[in-house]
């Protein structure tokens, strides 16, 4: 991967393909490799920017809370790096709290948004102090209890747990408390909806246990413009589960 200093971490990014820009962001607590296989399906149409957020996969992190906001300055700054002022960008879950904290600071350089088994809602309550526990534990016992948590919670495919399982067990502590006090942290976007003039696309797996189909739906009521893909029997990993129609989804950020 290639790799450039920004924000006080070492940002690290993949860039394949050709055509207008799209931004893959992968979810929590995972990295770019999620992406894998609808990349040759989208690498004709797009030049496509697959970055591991800070603390996952490739990309360092800082020892301190940092809002989602930062996260999004991470690929404003990738961006100037690469020369590219207007992008498309799409997120999976948490890589859509990213995109959309980055559609609220940088308004002027986004031209399509794709939200991925994500949501616009903020964190109720319990759920901000499932997140809070789950960091204490993580930095007094290590990882192993949200592996465990998350495992079958991704998709009831045991090839792809499998890819889960491993693929979430390769990022630091330290990734995983920044990203759970940023989710818990994270702003309500329901009021930016409104702002998006763009193309916008939401896809789900209608069999997603980690966040309800209902969150795509509501998003789709809110705004009549956006393309809504509901994938049958899919969980959380629509990229994987349903790649073909992800894939598909993702062309009309074109
Ligand atoms: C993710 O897949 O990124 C997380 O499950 C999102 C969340 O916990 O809200």
């Amino acid at each position: 991967m290639e790799k450039i200093g920004i924000n006080g971490i070492e940002l690290a990014y993949i860039r394949r393909g050709t055509g207008t820009s799209l931004v893959l962001l992968h979810g929590f607590p995972l990295d770019h490799h999620i992406w894998d296989e609808v990349v040759p399906l989208l690498e004709d149409t797009f030049e496509l920017i697959l970055p591991d957020l800070r603390g996952f996969g490739e990309s360092t992190t800082v020892n301190s809370s940092y809002p989602m906001d930062d996260f999004a300055s991470d690929i404003a700054g990738l961006l100037d790096h690469l020369g590219i002022q207007k992008t498309a960008i799409a997120g999976h879950s948490m890589g859509g709290y990213v995109a959309l904290a980055f559609a609220r600071l940088y308004p002027e350089r986004i031209s399509g948004l794709g939200l991925v088994s994500s949501q616009v809602l903020a964190d109720p309550p319990d759920r901000r102090e499932g997140r809070y526990k789950s960091a204490t534990e993580v930095a007094e016992k290590g990882i192993g209890s949200v592996v465990d948590a998350m495992t079958t919670k991704f998709t009831p495919d045991p090839n792809l747990q499998a890819f889960a399982r491993e693929n979430m067990e390769k990022h630091p502590p330290a990734a995983y408390i920044g990203a759970l006090k940023a989710m818990a942290e994270r702003k309500d976007s329901t009021s930016l909806l409104a702002s998006m003039k763009y193309p916008v696309v939401v896809i789900h797996g209608d069999a997603d246990v980690l966040i309800p189909i209902e969150r795509a739906r509501e998003v789709k009521d809110a705004l009549p413009h956006a393309h809504l893909v509901e994938a049958a029997g899919a969980g959380h990993l629509p990229m994987m589960e349903d790649k073909v129609q992800t894939a598909d989804a993702l062309k009309r950020l074109t």
